[in-house]
């Protein structure tokens, strides 16, 4: 028994998590944003960090995958990504966005929405004392990261790309976590000397003054905050079908052309989830959101 129990604790820590973007893509994604924030907002994120964290957002990015397993927390396992139908290539709010059981808005788009409305009370000190404010920012933060992650919002019958098994260059992966994670280590590695800091510097520099630039004020577009996660949800299910499933099977191997042809995807979906967090928590914390109603 006690050997039986401890091969489980081992594969409990060994295995990599399966759902998430990558402890860097989160961290790279809650940086840009934390770097975007109006005063107004950066202190109300500020006030609601514990201050373990003392001030850095990135460094608790990733707390959502920590959790997700305890106990007290597996109500939010399935809200860290959509299953939409196999290959209808589309995301429909009221159809897709449910979890197994069917329970309505248990999705990474209806979490955003949810954790935006709890927040949304902060300013207005009219928060309901069941929820926890440090806990909403600490999930819309992760949230926002996930549904820019194409293979997020992915087809059923394979859980996002993480049932076809194929080889990363040498190593064994899946399609999920090639997209998760995959990419990412080998863009640090081959680009950016293993330095987080430096990928990070070349994205902000690529949407301030270089390749995205033009578009980076049409990806803060939003009329309305709870229903712009279905929009983001449905680039990522375009994306996962255009880039991230199109021509492969099982047991394939990907390497350099893979790679290089989807580094540009990853890298620009790691940028826009953190200037759309920004702009969602300017909106939530700032003065000029009158026009957000915060519903009740
Ligand atoms: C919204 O958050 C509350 C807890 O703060 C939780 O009980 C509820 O299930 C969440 N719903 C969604 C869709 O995230
Ligand atoms: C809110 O959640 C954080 C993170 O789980 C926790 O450390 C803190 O004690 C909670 N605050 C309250 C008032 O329960
Ligand atoms: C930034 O843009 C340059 C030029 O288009 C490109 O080579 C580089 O890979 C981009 N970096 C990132 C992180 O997007």
């Amino acid at each position: 028994m006690k050997g039986f129990l401890l091969v489980v604790g081992l594969v409990l820590v060994l295995t990599p998590s399966v759902f998430c973007w990558s402890k860097e893509g989160h961290m790279m994604t809650c940086k840009i944003a934390q770097d975007l924030l109006e005063p107004v907002a950066d202190e109300a994120v500020r006030n609601l960090l514990p201050d373990y964290a003392k001030g850095d957002l990135s460094a608790l990015c990733v707390w959502a995958d920590q959790i997700r397993h305890w106990y007290k927390y597996r109500w939010t396992s399935s809200l860290h990504f959509i299953d939409t139908p196999d290959k209808a290539c589309s995301f429909v709010y009221s159809r897709d966005c449910h979890d197994p059981k069917g329970q309505k808005d248990m999705c990474v788009a209806g979490a955003i929405s949810n954790f935006t409305t709890q927040l949304l009370h902060y300013k207005h000190g009219t928060s309901d004392r069941r929820y926890n404010l440090t806990e909403a920012l600490l999930f819309l933060s992760h949230f926002m990261g996930d549904v820019h992650q194409p293979m997020h919002v992915g087809f059923t019958s394979d859980e996002g790309g993480n049932t076809i098994q194929l080889h990363w260059y040498r190593h064994k992966s899946n399609l999920h976590h090639v997209w998760d994670r995959e990419i990412i280590l080998t863009a640090l590695k081959d680009y950016y000397n293993n330095d987080v800091d430096t990928f990070q510097k070349d994205l902000v520099n690529n949407y301030t003054a270089g390749a995205w630039s033009d578009d980076v004020s049409t990806w803060r577009n939003c009329n309305d905050l709870l229903s712009c996660p279905t929009r983001y949800a449905t680039e990522s299910i375009n994306l996962a079908c255009k880039w991230g499933y199109d021509g492969i099977s099982d047991g394939d191997t990907l390497s350099e052309e893979y790679f290089e042809s989807r580094f540009p995807i990853v890298a620009k979906r790691i940028a826009q989830g953190g200037v759309r967090l920004a702009m969602f928590l300017n909106h939530i914390f700032g003065e000029h959101n009158s026009d957000i109603v915060a519903p009740t």
